[in-house]
């Protein structure tokens, strides 16, 4: 009787386009998108319409930015956290001789605590004089995970780690693609994102991470999480890159897939010496627009995730319809700077049509600058990418940040920094 009573359930809930896998009450029927209204994006609190660009960055700019700060990421700390840089091993001959390999061992230390992570850096041998432009950004699965090469050290978290199959080399090399990025004459810099905040399912990893190190002064609802916390450390190892005499310091690039997607536009967009920033995936909390409730939704990764955005971001479960922002509004904070959204077709949970739109619906910050952002509502073709100021494309397949998604990161910034081969 349980089992037909199951059965009836599911079929019932099937018929009504809801997703039965653990994740209920997913909404992925474009037809049932609620009516939503974005709240405006020139439009002060005051009613004061934004017409320049100095209007946005003196009155607009700082608003949105607030409630970012204070409902949905949280405030990140003043204060200051000593780092020390190592380098711990080098090989100047690295991948057939075309780069410079470095690991450079970053300790954290403030009030007494102590904190190591592991940077993986790659630059190429030949550059300009004005060094090469860099991306940089998190790795899932260690440093080890992004190449089979043995010299490639352990990220420290995984000292901590007991199950074997979880230190197996190169488990996902396709997603730093080093020798391509060398070859088209950008450096890479990657940490694993534990090193700086353990992560797990439904919470927990707040007592080894760096939040520890830097005492905070907001309220209780406003205090930054994990997501603040990868944050910071992406604009720690900009401070180290920036000194690097082989880095065009001007020409820092900060990526993300995933979770890692919402901390390069959380990074990118409080630290301005990003001047590139590019979201792959990145989904609910991302660059997807919440109003559209289509795939994951504040109830669900606030609930799954509850350690990564600030505790008042939790007053929106269930109530969209109120979100006073929407994430088009973080993705125009990245203007002046250039910005570039990715999706994957059946990548449904992060929403691709809502990461379209919101870059689409941050466009009009760009034309106040004399720039172009996304000029059309429509998305572009399966594989066919934008590139004007913003750019977007989407690929087929699954949630995943692939070759084919870096050849698009790569054009693009050729294409920013008016390098030869920018399409
Ligand atoms: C989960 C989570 C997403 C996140 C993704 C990832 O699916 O719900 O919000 O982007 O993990 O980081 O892989």
């Amino acid at each position: 009787m349980k089992k037909i009573c199951t059965a009836v359930v599911i079929l019932l809930a099937l018929l009504c386009g809801v997703e039965v896998s653990g994740k209920s009450n997913v909404n992925y029927d474009e037809t049932k998108v609620p009516d939503y209204v974005l709240p405006e994006l020139l439009t002060c609190k005051d009613g004061t319409k934004v017409t320049t660009v100095q209007e946005w960055e003196q009155h607009r700019r700082p608003e949105i930015m607030e409630f970012f700060s204070k409902s949905v990421y949280g405030e990140t700390p003043n204060g200051e956290i000593k780092v020390k840089y190592k380098v711990v091993a080098k090989n100047k001959k690295a991948l057939g001789g075309k780069a410079t390999m470095q690991q450079v061992m970053f300790t954290f230390t403030a009030g007494g605590k102590k904190q190591k992570a592991l940077a993986l850096v790659y630059f190429p041998n030949s550059r300009p004089k004005s060094g090469a432009p860099v991306f940089i950004g998190y790795n899932f699965k260690g440093n080890h995970s992004t190449s089979e090469d043995p010299k490639i050290l352990y990220s420290p978290y995984f000292k901590t780690v007991t199950d074997e199959s979880l230190l197996s080399r190169g488990v996902q090399s396709g997603r730093w693609p080093m020798e391509k990025i060398i070859e088209r004459g950008y450096a890479a810099v990657t940490m694993c994102y534990h090193d700086i905040y353990p992560d797990k399912k439904r919470g927990g990893g707040a007592e080894r991470s760096l939040i520890r190190l830097l005492p905070t002064t907001a309220d209780e609802g406003s205090r930054w999480q994990a997501i603040g916390v990868w944050a910071y450390g992406m604009s720690r190892i900009a401070d180290w890159v920036e000194k690097q005499p082989w880095a065009n310091k001007e020409q820092m690039c900060v990526v993300g897939h995933s979770r890692q997607g919402k901390v390069a536009l959380w990074a990118g967009v409080q630290d301005e010496r990003f001047k590139v920033v590019i979201s792959n995936d990145s989904g609910c909390g991302g660059a997807a627009l919440s109003k559209r409730e289509f795939g994951e939704t504040i109830r669900s990764v606030t609930k799954t995730f509850p350690h990564w955005f600030c505790k008042n971001f939790k007053q929106y479960r269930d109530r969209e319809s109120e979100l006073p922002f929407d994430q088009h509004q973080l993705l125009a904070l990245v203007a002046p700077r250039h910005l570039y959204v990715a999706s994957a077709t059946l990548d449904k949970w992060a929403d691709p049509k809502g990461e379209y739109l919101s870059a689409f619906y941050a466009s009009p910050v760009y034309k106040l600058y004399g720039m172009v952002g996304l000029e059309s509502e429509q998305m572009p073709k399966t594989g066919k990418a934008v590139m004007n100021d913003v750019g977007y494309h989407i690929r087929k397949g699954k949630h995943n940040i692939t070759p084919f998604d870096w050849n698009h990161y790569l054009n693009f910034c050729d294409k920013v920094f008016g390098r030869k081969g920018g399409k």
